[in-house]
């Protein structure tokens, strides 16, 4: 809302509310007519928008989305969960980087559109230029992602825990004689202690420790955020089966580390060719507004790329491009997201944007 403020999107439609716990109260200040807060569950209330454009998270989507499609809504429908997305007519939406795809669906009537998983957006916004080039053979992806990817609660447990560990060594900090590794002592002690009211959201402690895997464990060893990589990436670039061409293979390890709200990737890339450095430097930061090369010293690097440095703003930072030691065809780099802006709600609104305008 924030952000459909700041760019004046209210001044381009009607808005009506929806409130999925507070019906019948008062709408936002944007609100113009319709100042009431309308049942978000009320298909009928639903079905007199044009346009529908919900964050409220997969279970509305698969509760609503169905009964408001069987009772002859023809609107657009634009969300951020994940029930939809790999659906054959819905398009995952990230338009810096596929217009051309974004537009071929509407002009075949595509209604529905999906913003993609928050790593796979972030990833794209950042390196999107080599994939766009057809440089891309393969990459391997090494994820460390943000306790808000979790969701609200998840925050909030990550820094009750760091605030737990560091009250049991609070005395011990203070004094600049005391030996650490009877701190690490208490902190181990502490976080294999952690109840399961402490640890209620992630299930393990995320406070100074990280957690290996994200979302459901398909049973072939891989996570369903890592099966995420390589089927969003390809769907949005209008890659793979669906679309008649090869998929470009994605894979690697997706990794809950303590970061409040930016995802960061290690990337590995095998390109099709050598390319200089300089010039996938050049077409990286070519590509959009947002990107941003950082270049890759020591000094750069722990200044401009960090989560730290990155949370709320748009930008796109990628750094530590470098040919890595496997061959000249192998390109590191390193890149980072705000999950809740380009990660999140930034391609939504920009969709509604695109449909109003
Ligand atoms: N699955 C992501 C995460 C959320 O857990 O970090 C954004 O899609």
């Amino acid at each position: 809302m924030d952000r459909m403020q700041a760019e004046g999107d209210f001044a381009h439609f009607e808005p009506l509310f929806f409130s999925t716990s507070n019906a019948g109260g008062a709408a936002p200040s944007m609100a113009k007519n319709e100042t009431t807060l309308q049942d978000a569950f009320n298909i009928d209330a639903l079905k007199r928008c044009d346009i529908i454009l919900t964050a409220q998270g997969g279970d509305y989507t698969n509760e609503v989305y169905p009964k408001l499609r069987a009772a002859g809504w023809n609107g657009h429908w634009i969300d951020a969960a994940s029930s939809l997305r790999m659906k054959n007519d819905a398009v995952i939406v990230l338009d810096p980087v596929n217009m051309p795809v974004i537009k071929d669906a509407l002009a075949k009537g595509g209604k529905d559109w999906i913003g993609g998983n928050c790593t796979v957006s972030c990833m794209l916004m950042g390196v999107g230029a080599l994939y766009k080039a057809g440089l891309v053979e393969w990459m391997s992806t090494q994820t460390y992602q943000a306790a808000s990817g979790g969701g609200a609660q998840h925050m909030r447990e990550l820094l009750t825990q760091f605030g737990t560990l560091n009250a049991e060594v609070k005395d011990l900090l203070a004094d600049p004689k005391s030996a650490i590794l009877e701190i690490d002592r208490k902190i181990i002690g502490k976080q294999r202690s952690l109840t399961a009211v402490e640890t209620a959201n992630f299930g393990v402690p995320l406070g100074g420790s990280l957690i290996p895997w994200i979302d459901k464990d398909l049973g072939n060893g891989q996570s369903r955020e890592e099966w995420k990589g390589m089927a969003e990436t390809n769907k949005i670039l209008g890659l793979g089966e669906g679309f008649g061409s090869a998929a470009i293979p994605v894979d690697g390890f997706c990794v809950r580390i303590g970061a409040m709200r930016c995802h960061s990737q290690a990337l590995t890339f095998k390109l099709k060719k050598d390319v200089p450095v300089a010039d996938i430097e050049a077409m990286i930061a070519a590509d959009n507004e947002w990107v941003k090369v950082v270049p890759n010293t020591r000094e750069a690097t722990i200044q401009d790329l960090t989560p730290v440095a990155t949370t709320g703003t748009l930008t796109i930072p990628v750094g530590r491009i470098r040919k890595l030691a496997m061959g000249p065809e192998y390109v590191g780099a390193f890149t980072i997201g705000d999950q809740l802006l380009w990660g999140a709600a930034e391609p939504l609104r920009r969709m509604l944007r695109i449909l109003l305008d």
